[in-house]
């Protein structure tokens, strides 16, 4: 991860279709096109990579929670148990259809801890999003069973999973209806979209029709179409899809060699005893995008980080400390600063936040270390690396 690093000829020559026909959108222009549709044959590979009935990319990850969300009928007043380590987008998307994020702790998983899960759920839970974090996963079989017990949506956000599996299945196969994003820093990456997954059709035909402005997508002449219901612009480009279609055909590669990256350095880790590792759920396999240790406490993850950086160990990070990916920082959505007027529903359903406080998952986070993997590295690049690491974290130590 990202999948930039390694940008070359063959996501040139997907782009350069596009380029020579000169159709940019991903409907219609069909004579135009010289029969290259590469939404259309992204979706196609997604279906294979994930393993499951039906793909709809849209123009972000964002789009891709919102758009999951509405599809499976999630809206106003509807509350969504979430995790408190994520993306700011999986709050944002759930807010966009006047929803109420309902955040709960993480455990060692740095995923939802479905005993949290289970003592959150009220009469308005429509649904559980679990955030498969920084290519892991939580202990889905548990969270599947609570959501079957009290018959609630099952959504799964793996924008940052890709690649990874839990029990043999694509993480973002394994909920009702899954979410991931390529936005630039992603493992597969064409600068900005994301696709929704899922096997129910319902859900799909909702997905495509909403991420459309409701167009029914029958027939060939758009203005033709009928709209059976309201729906957005969330589509993706012809340009994207291309650079996507590239990408995700290379993704054994990128995988594999996340994967001999991630195992040097923590091979090199393991060696020291006060490091711990995140959790991964029996069944489950890391995308190897990062790799997550605990360290005894704050004060040493934070002294370990500044070492780190003299040391010229770069993209480790403490999410603690970090304004974006921790409920800590988010003051913005605890004042429920808005440009526009939320629903006095979201306002009480959101008074919470400005009470709660979350030591489990403050247990965690304050302590890890977050290492992004990166493609480009050299063997001999990840191995310095990793004897930097051990030396900046003994000295620290001692
Ligand atoms: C967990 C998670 N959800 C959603 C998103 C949103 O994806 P995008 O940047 O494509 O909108 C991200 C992006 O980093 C993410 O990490």
């Amino acid at each position: 991860m990202p999948g930039f690093e390694l940008f070359g000829d063959k996501e040139r020559k997907e782009l350069n279709d596009v380029l020579d026909n000169g159709v940019l959108m991903r409907y219609g222009f069909d004579s135009m096109r010289k029969g290259h549709w590469k939404a259309k044959a992204l979706e196609a590979e997604l279906q294979t990579t994930f393993q499951s009935k039906h793909v709809q990319l849209v123009s972000s990850g964002t789009a891709a929670v919102s758009v999951a969300l509405a599809s499976a009928g999630v809206g106003a007043g509807d509350e969504v148990i979430m995790p408190t380590f994520t993306f700011v987008a999986s709050f944002e998307a759930i807010m966009m259809l006047g929803a109420i994020p309902i955040l709960v702790d993480i455990n060692d998983t740095l995923t939802l801890d479905p005993k949290a899960v289970e003592a959150a759920i009220t009469p308005k839970t429509k649904a559980v999003m679990v955030v498969q974090m920084c290519g892991s996963m939580a202990n889905m079989d548990a969270l599947s069973q609570i959501c079957d017990k009290h018959n609630l949506i099952f959504v799964e956000d793996a924008c940052q999973a890709i690649g990874g599996t839990y029990k043999g299945k694509p993480l973002g196969s394994i909920a009702d209806i899954g979410c991931f994003s390529f936005d630039f820093v992603k493992t597969i990456t064409c600068g900005e979209g994301g696709a929704v997954v899922t096997n129910n059709k319902d859900y799909y035909i909702n997905a495509d029709h909403y991420s459309d402005h409701g167009h029914d997508h029958i027939g060939n002449d758009r203005g033709a179409e009928t709209h059976p219901f309201l729906g957005y612009n969330f589509r993706i480009s012809e340009l994207h899809a291309a650079v996507g279609l590239a990408q995700v055909r290379r993704l054994p590669e990128f995988i594999a060699i996340q994967k001999k990256n991630y195992t040097i350095i923590r091979d090199a880790l393991s060696q020291i005893p006060e490091v711990t590792f995140r959790k991964v759920p029996d069944g489950g396999e890391e995308s190897y995008a990062f790799l997550n240790f605990f360290l005894p406490d704050i004060e040493i993850a934070r002294k370990v980080l500044a070492a780190f950086k003299e040391n010229g160990v770069d993209v480790c990070w403490n999410y603690y400390d970090n304004n974006w990916h921790y409920i800590r920082k988010w003051d913005h959505l605890k004042d429920l600063k808005s440009l526009f007027p939320i629903t006095k529903e979201v306002k009480e359903g959101l008074k919470y936040l400005q009470t709660k406080t979350f030591d489990q998952s403050n247990s965690y986070i304050a302590r890890n270390i977050s290492c992004l993997i990166k493609l480009s590295w050299t063997e001999d690049e990840v191995r310095n690396r990793a004897k930097k690491m051990v030396k900046c974290i003994k000295y620290v130590m001692d």
